[in-house]
Protein backbone atom coordinates (compact mmCIF):
# COMPACT_ATOMS: atom_id res chain seq x y z
CA UNK A 1 0.00 0.00 0.00
CA UNK A 2 2.33 2.39 0.85
CA UNK A 3 4.53 1.94 -2.42
CA UNK A 4 1.15 2.99 -4.41
CA UNK A 5 1.12 6.33 -2.48
CA UNK A 6 4.41 7.82 -4.62
CA UNK A 7 3.11 6.50 -8.11
CA UNK A 8 -1.08 8.17 -7.23
CA UNK A 9 1.44 11.34 -6.17
CA UNK A 10 3.38 11.14 -9.92
CA UNK A 11 -0.17 10.55 -11.47
CA UNK A 12 -1.74 13.06 -9.39
CA UNK A 13 1.18 15.49 -10.21
CA UNK A 14 1.38 14.50 -14.23
CA UNK A 15 -2.27 15.58 -14.58
CA UNK A 16 -2.10 18.65 -13.12
CA UNK A 17 1.17 19.75 -14.53
CA UNK A 18 -0.84 18.50 -17.71
CA UNK A 19 -3.83 21.08 -16.76
CA UNK A 20 -1.79 23.89 -16.43
CA UNK A 21 -0.72 23.33 -20.27
CA UNK A 22 -3.28 21.92 -22.34
CA UNK A 23 -5.28 18.97 -20.73
CA UNK A 24 -7.70 21.28 -19.60
CA UNK A 25 -8.50 22.60 -23.41
CA UNK A 26 -10.63 25.21 -24.17
CA UNK A 27 -13.74 26.58 -24.83
CA UNK A 28 -15.19 28.85 -27.97
CA UNK A 29 -17.60 31.12 -27.33
CA UNK A 30 -19.66 32.56 -30.41
CA UNK A 31 -21.01 35.73 -28.00
CA UNK A 32 -23.91 38.51 -29.49
CA UNK A 33 -23.19 40.09 -26.08
CA UNK A 34 -20.48 42.72 -26.28
CA UNK A 35 -19.76 43.67 -22.86
CA UNK A 36 -16.04 44.68 -21.34
CA UNK A 37 -17.29 42.89 -17.97
CA UNK A 38 -18.16 39.82 -19.66
CA UNK A 39 -14.74 39.25 -20.73
CA UNK A 40 -13.61 39.79 -16.99
CA UNK A 41 -16.30 37.10 -16.30
CA UNK A 42 -14.94 35.17 -19.10
CA UNK A 43 -11.16 35.27 -17.52
CA UNK A 44 -12.64 33.80 -13.82
CA UNK A 45 -14.11 30.97 -15.24
CA UNK A 46 -9.97 30.59 -16.78
CA UNK A 47 -8.60 31.06 -13.63
CA UNK A 48 -11.20 29.14 -11.81
CA UNK A 49 -11.08 25.97 -13.89
CA UNK A 50 -7.69 26.48 -15.96
CA UNK A 51 -10.04 26.25 -19.36
CA UNK A 52 -9.17 28.92 -22.03
CA UNK A 53 -12.31 30.88 -23.56
CA UNK A 54 -12.25 32.18 -26.74
CA UNK A 55 -14.73 34.38 -27.95
CA UNK A 56 -16.52 35.29 -31.42
CA UNK A 57 -18.25 38.26 -31.23
CA UNK A 58 -21.02 39.36 -33.64
CA UNK A 59 -24.88 39.87 -34.50
CA UNK A 60 -26.54 36.62 -33.32
CA UNK A 61 -27.99 36.21 -36.63
CA UNK A 62 -24.42 35.66 -38.28
CA UNK A 63 -23.33 34.03 -35.58
CA UNK A 64 -26.12 31.13 -36.17
CA UNK A 65 -25.39 31.54 -39.61
CA UNK A 66 -21.95 31.10 -39.14
CA UNK A 67 -22.20 27.94 -37.29
CA UNK A 68 -24.59 26.72 -39.63
CA UNK A 69 -22.08 27.11 -42.88
CA UNK A 70 -18.93 25.55 -40.70
CA UNK A 71 -20.94 22.54 -40.17
CA UNK A 72 -19.84 19.87 -38.79
CA UNK A 73 -16.61 21.45 -38.32
CA UNK A 74 -17.18 24.52 -36.57
CA UNK A 75 -15.39 25.43 -33.35
CA UNK A 76 -18.17 26.67 -31.58
CA UNK A 77 -19.02 25.17 -28.05
CA UNK A 78 -21.19 27.62 -26.96
CA UNK A 79 -23.78 30.14 -28.73
CA UNK A 80 -24.67 33.28 -26.72
CA UNK A 81 -27.54 35.78 -28.00
CA UNK A 82 -29.20 38.55 -25.89
CA UNK A 83 -32.95 37.73 -27.08
CA UNK A 84 -35.24 34.51 -26.21
CA UNK A 85 -36.10 34.82 -30.05
CA UNK A 86 -32.93 34.50 -30.97
CA UNK A 87 -31.87 31.17 -28.90
CA UNK A 88 -35.10 30.03 -30.66
CA UNK A 89 -34.00 30.76 -34.11
CA UNK A 90 -30.44 28.87 -33.20
CA UNK A 91 -32.59 26.08 -31.91
CA UNK A 92 -34.75 26.56 -34.96
CA UNK A 93 -31.85 25.90 -37.31
CA UNK A 94 -30.77 22.74 -35.12
CA UNK A 95 -27.38 24.18 -34.15
CA UNK A 96 -27.99 23.26 -30.25
CA UNK A 97 -28.70 19.75 -28.42
CA UNK A 98 -29.86 19.41 -25.16
CA UNK A 99 -27.76 19.88 -21.96
CA UNK A 100 -28.55 17.85 -18.36
CA UNK A 101 -27.20 19.66 -15.99
CA UNK A 102 -28.22 19.22 -12.11
CA UNK A 103 -27.08 22.75 -11.20
CA UNK A 104 -28.28 24.89 -14.35
CA UNK A 105 -31.56 22.75 -13.46
CA UNK A 106 -31.63 23.89 -10.00
CA UNK A 107 -30.59 27.69 -10.27
CA UNK A 108 -32.62 28.73 -13.54
CA UNK A 109 -36.17 28.90 -13.05
CA UNK A 110 -37.96 26.69 -15.39
CA UNK A 111 -39.90 29.62 -17.14
CA UNK A 112 -36.28 30.95 -18.47
CA UNK A 113 -34.80 27.77 -20.18
CA UNK A 114 -35.72 25.52 -23.00
CA UNK A 115 -37.85 22.77 -21.04
CA UNK A 116 -35.16 20.11 -22.54
CA UNK A 117 -31.96 22.22 -21.86
CA UNK A 118 -31.40 23.22 -25.46
CA UNK A 119 -30.61 26.59 -24.13
CA UNK A 120 -30.36 28.20 -20.63
CA UNK A 121 -31.07 32.45 -19.67
CA UNK A 122 -28.91 33.84 -18.15
CA UNK A 123 -30.28 37.74 -17.14
CA UNK A 124 -33.53 39.14 -17.59
CA UNK A 125 -34.96 41.95 -19.41
CA UNK A 126 -38.03 43.41 -18.74
CA UNK A 127 -40.08 45.16 -21.51
CA UNK A 128 -41.46 48.49 -19.26
CA UNK A 129 -43.60 51.38 -19.94
CA UNK A 130 -41.73 54.95 -19.27
CA UNK A 131 -44.24 57.89 -19.18
CA UNK A 132 -44.29 61.47 -18.79
CA UNK A 133 -44.24 62.31 -15.24
CA UNK A 134 -45.76 66.11 -16.37
CA UNK A 135 -48.52 63.92 -18.76
CA UNK A 136 -49.18 60.45 -17.38
CA UNK A 137 -50.36 59.84 -13.94
CA UNK A 138 -49.15 56.64 -13.58
CA UNK A 139 -52.36 55.66 -12.25
CA UNK A 140 -54.11 56.07 -15.91
CA UNK A 141 -51.37 53.45 -16.95
CA UNK A 142 -52.36 49.51 -15.86
CA UNK A 143 -51.28 46.90 -19.28
CA UNK A 144 -49.86 46.50 -22.77
CA UNK A 145 -53.49 45.94 -23.95
CA UNK A 146 -54.57 49.33 -22.53
CA UNK A 147 -51.98 51.07 -24.38
CA UNK A 148 -54.15 49.85 -27.72
CA UNK A 149 -57.43 51.66 -26.61
CA UNK A 150 -58.40 55.59 -27.83
CA UNK A 151 -57.30 56.99 -24.34
CA UNK A 152 -53.52 57.21 -25.88
CA UNK A 153 -54.30 58.13 -29.49
CA UNK A 154 -51.15 59.38 -31.08
CA UNK A 155 -49.37 59.25 -27.54
CA UNK A 156 -47.38 56.43 -27.40
CA UNK A 157 -43.62 55.62 -29.11
CA UNK A 158 -42.05 52.54 -29.76
CA UNK A 159 -39.41 51.31 -32.22
CA UNK A 160 -40.27 49.57 -35.37
CA UNK A 161 -41.65 45.95 -35.95
CA UNK A 162 -38.97 44.83 -37.23
CA UNK A 163 -37.51 44.96 -33.77
CA UNK A 164 -36.73 41.54 -32.01
CA UNK A 165 -38.26 42.96 -28.89
CA UNK A 166 -41.20 43.72 -30.08
CA UNK A 167 -41.45 40.28 -32.05
CA UNK A 168 -41.31 39.04 -28.50
CA UNK A 169 -43.83 41.29 -26.81
CA UNK A 170 -46.32 40.40 -29.32
CA UNK A 171 -45.64 36.61 -29.17
CA UNK A 172 -46.37 36.70 -25.90
CA UNK A 173 -49.92 38.82 -26.14
CA UNK A 174 -50.35 36.00 -29.08
CA UNK A 175 -49.09 33.38 -25.98
CA UNK A 176 -51.41 34.64 -23.64
CA UNK A 177 -54.86 35.95 -25.29
CA UNK A 178 -54.37 34.04 -28.99
CA UNK A 179 -53.88 35.48 -32.57
CA UNK A 180 -57.16 37.73 -32.61
CA UNK A 181 -57.05 39.45 -29.92
CA UNK A 182 -53.17 40.05 -30.63
CA UNK A 183 -54.06 41.53 -33.93
CA UNK A 184 -56.55 43.86 -32.06
CA UNK A 185 -53.71 44.84 -29.52
CA UNK A 186 -51.07 45.53 -32.74
CA UNK A 187 -54.14 47.69 -34.64
CA UNK A 188 -54.50 49.64 -31.45
CA UNK A 189 -50.57 50.06 -30.82
CA UNK A 190 -50.04 51.01 -34.31
CA UNK A 191 -53.08 53.60 -34.34
CA UNK A 192 -51.68 54.99 -31.07
CA UNK A 193 -48.47 55.88 -32.24
CA UNK A 194 -47.41 59.35 -31.74
CA UNK A 195 -45.22 59.56 -34.57
CA UNK A 196 -43.31 56.54 -37.42
CA UNK A 197 -40.73 54.35 -35.37
CA UNK A 198 -37.48 55.63 -35.30
CA UNK A 199 -34.37 54.93 -33.68
CA UNK A 200 -34.11 52.58 -30.40
CA UNK A 201 -35.69 52.32 -27.14
CA UNK A 202 -33.32 55.10 -25.75
CA UNK A 203 -34.46 57.49 -28.68
CA UNK A 204 -38.11 56.44 -27.62
CA UNK A 205 -37.46 57.62 -23.50
CA UNK A 206 -36.12 60.74 -25.33
CA UNK A 207 -38.92 61.73 -26.96
CA UNK A 208 -41.30 61.02 -24.08
CA UNK A 209 -39.01 63.72 -22.26
CA UNK A 210 -39.18 66.29 -25.51
CA UNK A 211 -42.57 65.86 -25.47
CA UNK A 212 -43.12 64.40 -28.76
CA UNK A 213 -45.31 61.09 -26.92
CA UNK A 214 -46.56 60.36 -23.38
CA UNK A 215 -45.50 57.12 -23.26
CA UNK A 216 -43.02 54.09 -24.36
CA UNK A 217 -42.78 51.06 -24.80
CA UNK A 218 -38.88 49.72 -23.96
CA UNK A 219 -36.66 47.49 -22.26
CA UNK A 220 -35.93 48.27 -18.51
CA UNK A 221 -32.22 48.97 -18.79
CA UNK A 222 -31.77 51.73 -21.40
CA UNK A 223 -33.68 53.61 -18.51
CA UNK A 224 -31.26 52.14 -15.99
CA UNK A 225 -28.33 53.76 -18.18
CA UNK A 226 -29.72 56.74 -18.38
CA UNK A 227 -30.14 56.99 -14.81
CA UNK A 228 -26.55 55.70 -14.23
CA UNK A 229 -25.43 58.38 -16.66
CA UNK A 230 -23.89 61.42 -15.39
CA UNK A 231 -24.41 63.55 -18.26
CA UNK A 232 -26.39 66.32 -17.48
CA UNK A 233 -28.74 65.55 -20.93
CA UNK A 234 -29.29 62.25 -19.73
CA UNK A 235 -30.39 63.27 -16.27
CA UNK A 236 -32.56 65.91 -17.29
CA UNK A 237 -34.17 63.23 -19.39
CA UNK A 238 -34.65 60.60 -16.21
CA UNK A 239 -36.26 64.10 -14.04
CA UNK A 240 -39.14 64.21 -17.07
CA UNK A 241 -39.84 60.59 -17.10
CA UNK A 242 -41.18 57.27 -14.93
CA UNK A 243 -41.02 53.67 -15.43
CA UNK A 244 -44.24 51.33 -14.89
CA UNK A 245 -44.29 47.91 -14.95
CA UNK A 246 -47.72 46.59 -16.55
CA UNK A 247 -49.74 43.60 -16.13
CA UNK A 248 -49.65 43.31 -12.48
CA UNK A 249 -52.57 42.21 -11.96
CA UNK A 250 -52.62 39.87 -14.48
CA UNK A 251 -49.92 37.81 -15.99
CA UNK A 252 -47.33 40.42 -15.33
CA UNK A 253 -44.76 42.19 -17.29
CA UNK A 254 -43.07 40.55 -19.94
CA UNK A 255 -39.42 39.76 -19.84
CA UNK A 256 -37.05 38.42 -22.18
CA UNK A 257 -33.39 37.16 -21.37
CA UNK A 258 -30.34 36.81 -22.89
CA UNK A 259 -29.02 33.10 -22.88
CA UNK A 260 -26.54 30.32 -23.78
CA UNK A 261 -27.14 26.89 -25.47
CA UNK A 262 -24.20 24.06 -26.44
CA UNK A 263 -23.96 23.43 -29.92
CA UNK A 264 -24.72 20.05 -31.25
CA UNK A 265 -21.41 19.70 -33.19
CA UNK A 266 -19.45 21.48 -29.99
CA UNK A 267 -15.73 19.55 -29.43
CA UNK A 268 -15.43 20.91 -26.05
CA UNK A 269 -18.93 20.27 -25.15
CA UNK A 270 -18.18 19.29 -21.16
CA UNK A 271 -16.29 22.47 -21.22
CA UNK A 272 -19.30 24.11 -22.43
CA UNK A 273 -21.88 23.02 -20.22
CA UNK A 274 -18.99 24.18 -17.70
CA UNK A 275 -18.93 27.40 -18.52
CA UNK A 276 -22.62 27.75 -18.65
CA UNK A 277 -23.19 26.51 -15.41
CA UNK A 278 -20.42 28.83 -14.19
CA UNK A 279 -22.13 31.66 -15.69
CA UNK A 280 -25.13 30.29 -13.68
CA UNK A 281 -23.00 30.42 -9.85
CA UNK A 282 -24.26 33.28 -7.80
CA UNK A 283 -20.75 35.83 -8.15
CA UNK A 284 -20.79 35.43 -12.21
CA UNK A 285 -24.39 36.20 -12.16
CA UNK A 286 -24.24 39.39 -10.38
CA UNK A 287 -21.66 40.56 -12.99
CA UNK A 288 -23.46 39.06 -15.94
CA UNK A 289 -26.77 41.11 -15.14
CA UNK A 290 -25.04 44.31 -13.58
CA UNK A 291 -22.91 44.96 -17.11
CA UNK A 292 -26.38 45.99 -18.81
CA UNK A 293 -28.70 46.57 -15.93
CA UNK A 294 -30.45 43.09 -16.17
CA UNK A 295 -31.97 40.95 -14.16
CA UNK A 296 -30.22 38.03 -12.75
CA UNK A 297 -31.71 34.89 -13.66
CA UNK A 298 -30.93 32.84 -10.59
CA UNK A 299 -32.75 34.37 -7.69
CA UNK A 300 -31.23 36.24 -4.43
CA UNK A 301 -28.66 38.21 -6.34
CA UNK A 302 -27.67 41.64 -6.43
CA UNK A 303 -28.83 44.04 -8.61
CA UNK A 304 -27.46 47.34 -9.71
CA UNK A 305 -28.56 50.40 -7.64
CA UNK A 306 -30.28 51.65 -10.85
CA UNK A 307 -32.46 48.64 -11.17
CA UNK A 308 -32.96 48.58 -7.52
CA UNK A 309 -34.59 51.85 -7.31
CA UNK A 310 -37.27 50.32 -10.01
CA UNK A 311 -38.33 47.71 -6.66
CA UNK A 312 -40.34 44.99 -7.12
CA UNK A 313 -42.84 43.65 -9.72
CA UNK A 314 -44.20 40.50 -10.75
CA UNK A 315 -42.90 39.07 -14.61
CA UNK A 316 -44.95 36.79 -16.40
CA UNK A 317 -44.11 33.09 -15.71
CA UNK A 318 -44.64 31.97 -19.81
CA UNK A 319 -41.75 29.69 -20.36
CA UNK A 320 -39.71 32.32 -22.37
CA UNK A 321 -39.85 29.07 -25.25
CA UNK A 322 -43.34 30.62 -26.24
CA UNK A 323 -41.65 34.02 -27.45
CA UNK A 324 -39.76 32.28 -29.91
CA UNK A 325 -42.72 29.35 -31.07
CA UNK A 326 -45.04 32.43 -31.83
CA UNK A 327 -42.39 35.10 -33.08
CA UNK A 328 -43.12 34.03 -37.09
CA UNK A 329 -47.33 34.72 -36.06
CA UNK A 330 -46.06 38.00 -34.43
CA UNK A 331 -44.81 39.41 -37.46
CA UNK A 332 -47.78 38.53 -39.46
CA UNK A 333 -50.03 39.78 -37.27
CA UNK A 334 -47.63 43.44 -36.86
CA UNK A 335 -47.44 43.57 -40.67
CA UNK A 336 -51.15 43.13 -41.21
CA UNK A 337 -51.59 45.60 -38.25
CA UNK A 338 -49.36 48.33 -40.54
CA UNK A 339 -46.87 49.14 -37.58
CA UNK A 340 -44.22 50.35 -39.45
FE1 LIG B 1 -31.09 46.03 -26.08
Amino acid sequence: MHRRLPTAFVTVALLALLGLTSAQGVVNVYSARHYDSDTTLFEAFTEATGIEVNLIEAGADELIQRILSEGANSPADVIITVDAGRLWRADDAGILAPVESDALEAAIPANLRHPDGHWFGLSQRVRGLVYSSDRVDPAELSTYEDLATDAWRDRVCVRSSTNIYNISLTASVIASAGVDAAQAWADGIARNLARSPQGGDTDQIRAVAAAECDVAIVNHYYLARLIASSDPADQAVVAAVGMFFPNQEDRGTHVNISGAGVVATAPNRENAIRFIEFLATPEAQEVFAKANHEFPAVEGVAVSEAVAGFGTFRTDELNVAAVGENSAEALRVMDRANWP
